[in-house]
């Protein structure tokens, strides 16, 4: 059954030809001093799904000359663009460009190019490590497998709106706990905050990692960098949801479960639609923060919230469901201790 599902989420040779002779078109008229460009992300580590028209690309600079001014990469590679291409700024750690191909979107980012993660001055220098690192342990299928079962439930991906697993999460717990169904099998049996370090570079975890990158309820040591926390934007909800449904799956494996679950409010929640212009990561990333201000208060003012989330798909929503849905007449608060 999973090798039905599989062969949905392999991309052809067609497909891969496609994307690379779009690639090739960037990377033959994009020159730049002192830097080399190469692909990267699910595209070069061969992890993409089928059907995704999405490429990183990076632009690594000589690290000698630019590690003390890394700064200034954002703005070479800016240069460099506008003589051949037309483009779009984002906003990141580091500015960076997104040029459309045909149908492909190609993300151009400016890193230094680093032999180790210590020399990173940037969490995106790190990048092309990861992919050198995911590509050897050859589990590209399993990984596929992971990231439709990942994207079917909604927490996938780690910009601010998902809270999820990012692409490289997924892929680091498939390649450490061996294939997709080890890894489902295991997320099932995870309690409390779980804690694994797949390259074994600490003695102590939660120790040793800052511990603003140790919030979250799962915590997987980055196998190529070990001050980072693979899953530090995973939320409490997601990572609650995403072991209920691995438990699901085990119960009862069914190819259904690999498809788009449609969203489902629980009977009685209360429901708040937020009108919203256009459906960007940006616009995603504002009404993420409103969400939580708004859980923060119904809970600062007394109500016991069982469960929420923030649904953004062709319509914003929050919703929240409570143990009780109207506050009692009086509360009992405690008085200061006498010391
Ligand atoms: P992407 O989010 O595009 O991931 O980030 P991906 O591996 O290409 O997977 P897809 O696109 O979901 O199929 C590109 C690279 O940036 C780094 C990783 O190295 C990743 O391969 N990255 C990105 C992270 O390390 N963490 C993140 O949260 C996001
Ligand atoms: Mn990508």
């Amino acid at each position: 059954m999973f090798q039905d599902v599989l062969q949905q989420l392999i991309p052809s040779k067609e497909d891969i030809l496609h994307i690379q002779s779009c690639a090739d078109k960037i990377v033959s008229k994009l020159k730049v001093k002192d830097a080399k460009v190469v692909v990267g992300g699910s595209f070069a580590k061969d992890t993409w799904l089928k059907g995704k028209k999405e490429v990183d690309l990076f632009v690594a600079f000589d690290y000698k000359k630019y590690a003390d001014k890394s700064e200034v990469i954002s703005n070479l590679l800016k240069k460099a663009l506008e003589k051949n291409f037309k483009f779009e700024t984002l906003h990141g750690s580091r500015d960076y460009y997104r040029v459309l191909i045909g149908d492909v979107t190609f993300e151009i980012v400016p890193i230094l190019e680093i032999k180790k993660a210590e020399q990173a001055k940037n969490i995106t220098d790190v990048s092309p490590l990861h992919t050198k690192w995911v590509k050897k342990h050859k589990k590209q299928n399993e990984i596929r497998l992971a990231k439709a079962f990942a994207y079917a439930h909604h927490v996938y991906g780690a910009e601010t709106h998902v809270k999820g697993f990012s692409g490289y999460a997924l892929e680091v717990l498939v390649i450490y706990y061996g294939s997709f169904l080890s890894f489902f099998r295991n997320a099932a049996k995870w309690k409390g905050k779980t804690v694994l370090d797949p390259g074994r570079l600490l003695k102590n975890p939660l120790m040793e990692l800052n511990a603003s990158k140790t919030q979250s309820p799962l915590v997987v040591v980055d196998p190529v960098d070990k001050t980072r926390n693979v899953t530090a934007v995973l939320s409490g909800e997601n990572y609650k949801r995403f072991i209920f449904v691995c438990k699901k799956l085990l119960k009862k494996p069914s190819a259904k479960l690999f498809e788009v679950e449609k969203e489902k409010i629980p009977k009685g929640a209360l429901i708040v639609q937020v009108s919203m212009k256009g459906k960007t990561d940006a616009v995603g990333g504002k009404l993420s923060s409103l969400f939580s201000k708004v859980k923060r208060h119904l809970i600062l003012e007394g109500f016991a919230v069982k469960n929420s989330r923030f649904v953004f798909e062709e319509k914003a929503l929050f919703w929240f469901t409570f143990k009780e849905k109207v506050l009692p007449a009086t509360i009992v608060v405690k008085g200061p201790p006498v010391s």
